[in-house]
């Protein structure tokens, strides 16, 4: 491929919108207001599972303010609930429709809307429902569900079998454990919002939290049967998602609704005890693993068996046991994955999905293994690499993870690491290191971007993406400069509208592979687009150079030259003007790519040194060192962000997060942050973000491979085994909290 990033690299840049964001000139979606603007408050359900018998709603309709209240029993429903879903479809894969019936799925689920001229009076006014209903027995306890409950079934739910499945039992050396990770929930600084404008009966504008707005955007036209210029969705910035901001949550359906029915433009935002229950979380599970090794430490076999859950009304799959089929050189494995229907709301994608669920037990289980085996936890894994992906039978388009482990086992001192567990008090303290590595899949989509490059030397770069903090504009920016040969302050990355040319959705840590690939194909058009312009002035004709090719030029510094003759060159802006053009404008596209030939990811080497405090259990987070093999890193230092912010979440996986819901009631107990806990700046030492950084020679031009996934798969389970390595003691269920450390 052409227009490869070259070696010696453009130094780093800053965030692009880092002063808007820090200043808070920022607009996020609660951010907007509209004259005449109405605020929505939702109510939830008060009970896990039901009918709603009767609803009472006037002394809410007549509260001060109060604009509209819209029930089950009073909703226009819009057109797209009406659309027939073919008979035998099942029930979890219905979904739902807020508003659309009287069933009570999961406790806190919407059963209203409440809209006054003010949040307030709104809050106040949602107080005053009243409401019977016929309740019903519900299972929101996973292990108790898993005797009488029936696994959903398809394809999605097939055993994995490659090789002999017992091979593991008939080893000399093995382990058999169990894993437990509770609900966790994105819990994103920013609140899910959105502000929704009906310009006209049939034509909205819609400010809300969204990763895709694309999806978006089809989903709002599918539902109210909308033309697609006629839904103009704006999310010009995000405060974090990690994954809670891909579905259109029933609020913001109800928002839609509500803003028609009473005619005003309206903001519904959720307060963070509905964020638990309404916009999604990654779901509990419980898994088994059973391997078998050779004393020499060489696997033969393993099985991976997750059990997970959904909602009743709704199908959530993730391949938490995937990391199981390839991560290591192992002939015989098998795996199952099972998931029962809960009466909860739908869990959803969270930072590393599947991976990181499957790869907190394996990295475990690998780690117990080499205990067993009286070997280097490290050792092991390079004992087992594997060099080819034997589940799809193919090679990889690239692997550095073995180079990983070396730069991330140098900088945390792995090697002076005494193998005993409890080998390594320092003063009150027990100092245990642990690693860990992470995997996850390579892809890129195809997109659109919109390029406009004008004689001042400015080049406006545009695509319908959202961007929930990576920093997307910034590495656009960084990779359109570098490529063009201009000035990242000359190049402007405007994002976040649905009008702009069709982007991509941010997510499964594709975005820059895919947005990347466009932007990269488009500065070269524009180089090859200013190259025929001039190619017949004389500056570029040379004795030797009579009909001079795209090849023998090169542009740097806003200059086209001869590669062979700096000094024949001409500036872009020079090359606009003698063609009379005030600017060049068109609208590169790129087609999603899936080869067959190669399996792509990227890898993370974990390593932790963690004090163990064990009369109290206190676990302190002492050192972080994260090794990543992300492809070519297309900006380093945002790029190192990313890791940062993956190690953060996987701190609070493993020694915080837990999702409790009181199986009584079948509602949330700790929706809040006085009792969700998430790390702190206390909790999180200063984290090392190491990077291969060599290209990926297959799945896009600049050879980078995603990392905003792959920064926290595999880390918890360093953390545990520095745990281990401290203590001695093997904690399978997270989170790692003191009282089961004493
Ligand atoms: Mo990510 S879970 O694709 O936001």
């Amino acid at each position: 491929m052409e227009n490869k990033l070259k070696e010696p690299f453009m130094p780093p840049i800053d965030r692009v919108d880092g002063k808007l964001k820090v200043t808070g000139a920022a607009k996020y979606s609660a951010e907007y207001n509209i004259p005449q603007m109405a605020y929505g408050v939702m109510v939830g359900s008060s009970i896990a599972k039901g009918i709603i018998l009767s609803m009472d709603t006037k002394a809410a309709e007549n509260a001060p303010g109060v604009l509209g209240v819209i029930t089950p029993f009073n909703i226009e429903k819009p057109a797209g609930y009406n659309i027939e879903t073919s008979g035998n479809i099942s029930a979890t894969k219905k979904g739902f429709n807020v508003f659309d019936d009287k069933l009570i799925r999961f406790s806190g689920q919407p059963i209203a809307i409440v809209m006054a001229d003010s949040y307030e009076r709104a809050l106040h006014a949602a107080t005053l429902i009243k409401v019977n209903y016929k309740k019903d027995s519900f299972q929101t306890n996973l292990e108790k569900a898993i005797p009488v409950v029936k696994p959903l079934e398809g394809n999605a739910f097939k055993d994995y079998t490659r090789g002999d499945v017992n091979a593991w039992k008939t080893a000399p050396v093995k382990i058999e454990a169990e894993y437990n990770i509770p609900i966790e929930v994105h819990n994103p600084m920013e609140l899910h919002a959105i502000t929704v404008h009906w310009e006209t009966p049939d034509k909205v504008l819609v400010y809300e939290k969204t990763q895709s707005l694309m999806d978006t955007q089809e989903k709002i036209m599918e539902l109210f049967g909308l033309k697609k210029e006629n839904v103009h969705i704006i999310t010009k910035f995000i405060g974090g998602a990690f994954g809670s901001a891909f579905n259109v949550w029933p609020h913001a359906v109800a928002a839609l609704i509500g803003a028609k029915q009473i005619n005003k433009p309206l903001k519904v935002v959720l307060s963070r005890d509905q964020m638990f229950m309404n916009v999604g979380y990654r779901p509990q599970s419980i898994q088994k693993i059973s391997i078998g090794a050779q004393p020499d430490g060489k696997i033969t076999g393993i099985n991976h068996e997750a059990i997970s859950m959904t909602a009743s009304y709704q199908e959530f799959t993730e391949g938490i046991v995937n990391v199981s089929r390839m991560l290591y050189d192992i002939p015989n494995v098998f795996t199952r994955y099972k998931i029962y229907p809960m009466d909860l709301s739908l869990p959803t994608w969270m930072r590393g999905p599947g991976e990181t669920t499957g790869a907190y037990a394996l990295e475990c289980a690998i780690d117990e293994l080499a205990h067993a085996l009286k070997m280097d936890p490290l050792k092991l894994r390079l004992l087992n690499y594997s060099d080819t992906d034997l589940e799809k039978q193919r090679p990889y388009s690239s692997k550095y993870l073995k180079e990983a482990f070396e730069i991330g086992s140098e900088k945390i001192g792995w090697n002076d690491r005494h193998p005993e567990p409890r080998s390594m008090p320092e003063g009150d303290w027990l100092a245990g290191y642990g690693m860990g590595s992470g995997v996850f899949i390579g892809w890129r989509g195809g997109a659109q971007v919109g390029a406009r490059f004008t004689a001042d030397g400015k080049l406006l770069l545009q695509s319908a993406v959202t961007d929930m903090g990576p920093g997307t504009a910034t590495a656009m920016t960084k990779l359109a400069a570098e490529t063009f040969g201009i000035s990242p302050d000359k190049i402007v990355f405007e994002m976040g509208d649905s009008s702009l040319p069709p982007g991509i959705m941010q997510g499964g840590s594709g975005t820059t592979s895919s947005l990347g690939t466009t932007v990269n194909n488009a500065t070269l058009s524009l180089k090859k687009k200013l190259f025929e312009l001039v190619k017949n002035k004389a500056v570029f004709h040379t004795e030797t150079i009579h009909d001079v090719k795209f090849e023998d030029v090169v542009f740097e510094n806003g200059q086209m030259m001869l590669s062979s003759d700096h000094t024949r060159k001409m500036s872009y802006s020079d090359i606009l003007e003698s063609a009379g053009l005030d600017n060049i404008e068109f609208i590169e596209e790129t087609k999603g790519f899936n080869n067959v030939d190669y399996s792509t990811y990227a890898y993370a080497a974990h390593f932790v040194k963690v004090l163990v405090h064990p009369a109290t259990g206190v676990i302190k987070m002492e050192k972080i060192v994260s090794a990543v093999d992300g492809g070519t890193i297309v900006n380093d230092k945002t790029a190192r962000s990313q890791i940062i912010g993956g190690v953060v979440g996987g701190i609070g996986m493993a020694l915080m997060e837990e999702g409790v819901v009181d199986n009584r009631y079948g509602r949330w107990v700790n929706n809040n942050f006085a009792d969700y806990h998430v790390p702190v700046n206390a909790d999180v030492p200063h984290i090392e973000a190491l990077f291969v950084n060599k290209p990926d020679p297959i799945l896009n031009p600049m050879g980078s491979k995603g990392i905003g996934e792959v920064a926290m798969v595999g880390f918890a389970a360093a953390v545990a085994n520095a745990v281990f390595h401290a203590t001695g003691k093997r904690i399978r269920a997270l989170p790692i909290t003191p009282d089961k450390i004493i």
